[in-house]
This record gives C-alpha cells, structure tokens and sequence, in this order.
C-alpha cells in the first residue's frame, strides 16, 4: 500500500519535521479576523464611551465621532467578509470536497460528550489529580473560542447592521429593537473585546507550553513533537491514517516565524492597551457622565442668580449636548439617519431633513421635542431630559 510505505518514512521528521495545522486560507483569515477585530474594538470603544474624556479628546484628534463610526463601519465589512468566505468555505468543504465529519467527529469544531469529559480531567489535572486529557484536533476551549466568535458575530453583527441601516429597521421593526439593538451590540461587543483579549490571549498564547506565543495559527505548521505532546489524540488518528508523513513539512521559515512575532505581539499588545482602556471607562463611567453635567459648575454666579425662567441657565455646551451625546449620538451624529447631526451646536441648530429641528423660544414647533413628546423614538429622552430640552428651547437655546 502507497500509504503504508510513506509512513515508514516518517522517521525523516523527527525530531524537526513539521506537519501542518492551518492551511493558507486559514492563516489568511485569523489575520484579517485580527486586524477587523482590533479595528472594531478600536473604534468601537470610544463610540460606546463616548461620554469619556479619553473619548472626547480622541475624537477631536481623528476629525470626530463620525470619523470614527465611517472607521467602524468599514472594519465591520471587512469582518462581515472574513465571516462570509469561512462559511463559504465549510459549505464547499462540505457539498463540493464532500469532506467528511464537519459537523461531527475527531477533526469537528462542535462540541461533542469527549469534550466535557476532557474538561473534567483537565481541572483535575490542574488539580494535580489524574493525567492530562488526550486532546484531538481542537481541544474544547479552542472549540469554545471558536463557537464564541460565532455566536458574537451573530450578536453584535444583526445588532450594528440593524442601527447602520435604522432607518430601514425602524420602518420595519418597532422602535424598541433599535433601542435594544444598541444594548445588546455595545454590552455584547464589550464582554467579546473583554473574552478575546483576556481569555482567548490566555487560552492560546499564555499557556505554559506554548508561553510567550503560539505562532501556529500564522506559520501553520507545528513540529510533530509539539502534536505528539500535546495534542495526542491527533498524533493517533494522523499516524493511523497514515497521513502524518504525508502532511510532514519543513519548519517554517525564520521571517515567517517573525513576522508572526512581531504581528502577534502588537495584535496582544493593543489588546491589553484596549482592555485597561475600557475597564477603566467602564468602571468610571457613572462619575464620568456626571462630571460632564451641571453638578461640576459654580454653584453661584450670573447664571443662577438672573435665573427667571427654569431654563435660562442651561446651555449646549453643559447640558443639552452632553444629554443628546448620550441619548441620540448612536444615531444622529453623521447626518446619515433623517439628515439630522446632533454632534455639534451647529449642525444641531442646522437640522435634519425637514429642516430646523430646534426652534429657540418656540419648543412645540422643534421638531426635536416634537418627535421625543410622544414617546418611542429609536432614541428616546427620559421625562427629566425631555423637560431640559423644552426649557432650554424656550429660553432661547443658548450656546
Ligand atoms: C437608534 C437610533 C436613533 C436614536 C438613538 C435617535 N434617533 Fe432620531 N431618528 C431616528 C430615525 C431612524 C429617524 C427617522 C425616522 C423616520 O423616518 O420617521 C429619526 C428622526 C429624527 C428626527 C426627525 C429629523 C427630520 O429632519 O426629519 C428628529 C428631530 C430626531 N430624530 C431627534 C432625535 C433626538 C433628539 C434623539 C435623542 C434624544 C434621537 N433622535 C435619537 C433614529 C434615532
């Protein structure tokens, strides 16, 4: 048999011979995964934090909010695509090569009993009780990992389409899936930067084994002692198949090995910048808010004391700009959703597509309080915000 020859070669690839994990397309993904992923996080943090000094000062470096969001928008097609040719590939996988256990089996990414009881000794093995599991091709924290991204990318992917194209999805679906969408992308997308960067990181590339970093997924090839060692079940199955002698290659090269050094560290390195970044917003972010709003300013001074209507004393600047940043910047801060730009006093006061939205002294004919009045807009203000803006209008709409 053509096979059985072959392994007897096999010998040739010890100790240095290398047998490959990921093929190109493979390797070629995980990058662009990377790269949309750090861009999206990038972007998208200081978009859900956008009360944030940090934030703020951000935005004014990279020409605003909108800048960020135009940046937002484009890593997320590149994620949509990356997301779109892995599916593409399984299905071709599949139908085409007619490839056998997908969804089901030693080399499958589902979940499978094995994997629960793989976990199992894995804790006691920790424990210092029992040996370490045999793994197989992919190990039950890699399938969780993987089976995360999916189910993100079902969640956070529906959610920021739904709000990128909320006209169409408020003409659709009530108002509140809006609303909700952009709970659970911002929330959602959150816990993910949190998993991947902390988690994942952890999982693939902090492992004692494979400490500092597991370059596998950018060479795709590891070295047969490495397969034998740590994932045994594998070595099994590709020596009995007698594919390991097939699959034997060469080490990779050194300006592969690196590339994905340096590759992989600065991808680490922006991960764990992004996720101090966040922490630290997400933990300050109450006292954040507030130092924004009115209780930071003098307490005395011309504006309480001149003070004759409830509203004279309010401004854009202190407290209806923050209050719409908060309530209506997901939405209306390019001019993309009803031409309305909330972002700035100016384009504020430009208004939307049907004209000024904030009329001074006249509340009942702003638009911005007419729409809000009813309730149920995507974007809604709570009954204390709708009465500032009504009183801010009414004393003018001051700067
Ligand atoms: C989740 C998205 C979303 C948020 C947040 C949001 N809006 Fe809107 N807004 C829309 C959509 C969609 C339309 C267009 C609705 C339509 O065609 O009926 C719109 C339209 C408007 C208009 C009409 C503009 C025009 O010229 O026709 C005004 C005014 C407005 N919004 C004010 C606000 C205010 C004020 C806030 C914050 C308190 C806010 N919106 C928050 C989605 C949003």
């Amino acid at each position: 048999m053509a096979i059985a020859t072959e392994t007897t070669t096999e010998t040739r690839l010890e100790p240095d011979g290398h047998y490959w994990r990921f093929n190109l397309l493979h390797r070629i993904s995980h990058v662009v995964l990377i790269v949309s992923f750090l861009g999206l996080a990038a972007t998208g943090m200081p978009l859900r934090f956008n009360q944030a000094g940090w934030a703020i000062d951000f935005s004014h470096r990279v020409g605003g909010f909108d800048a960020i969001l135009l940046f937002h928008k484009a890593f997320a097609i590149l994620l949509t695509l990356v997301f779109a040719v892995h599916i593409g590939y399984l299905f071709w996988l599949g139908l085409v090569k007619k490839q056998k256990g997908i969804l089901w089996g030693p080399t499958s990414m589902t979940p499978q009993p094995r994997d629960a009881r793989q976990l199992v000794q894995h804790f006691k093995w920790f424990l210092g009780r029992g040996r370490r599991p045999k793994f197989g091709r992919f190990a039950y924290w890699e399938k969780f990992d993987y089976l995360a991204v999916f189910w993100g990318m079902m969640a956070i992917g529906l959610t920021g389409y739904v709000m990128w194209f909320s006209e169409l999805a408020a003409r659709l679906f009530p108002g509140w899936i809006l609303n909700l969408s952009l709970l659970i992308h911002s929330e959602e997308a959150l816990l993910a930067a949190w998993f991947i960067f902390i988690v994942h990181f952890f999982n693939s590339h902090l492992r004692p084994e494979k400490f500092p970093m597991d370059d596998v997924v950018f060479t795709g090839r590891e070295s047969i002692e490495e397969l034998q060692e740590g994932r045994p079940a594998e070595y099994a199955r590709l020596t009995e198949a007698g594919m390991l002698a097939a699959a034997g290659g060469e080490a990779p090269p050194l300006w592969l090995k690196n590339s994905a050094r340096i590759g992989g560290w600065s991808a680490m390195v922006v991960g764990f910048v992004l996720v101090a970044l966040t922490m630290y917003a997400f933990f300050t972010e109450g006292s954040v808010s507030e130092a924004a709003g009115p209780p930071d300013r003098p307490l005395v001074g011309p504006a309480l004391t001149t003070t004759t209507t409830p509203g004279a004393d309010l401004t854009w600047d202190w407290d209806i700009g923050p209050l719409l940043a908060d309530r209506c910047s997901t939405c209306h801060t390019d001019s993309s959703i009803a031409g309305l730009n909330l972002s700035s006093y100016e384009s504020a006061m430009a208004g939307g597509r049907s004209g000024p939205v904030i009329i001074p002294g006249d509340p009942d004919a702003s638009l911005a309080v007419v729409v809000q009045r009813p309730g149920g807009h995507p974007g809604q203000l709570d009954a204390d915000g709708l009465s500032a803006l009504v009183a801010w209008i009414e004393a003018g709409a001051r700067r």
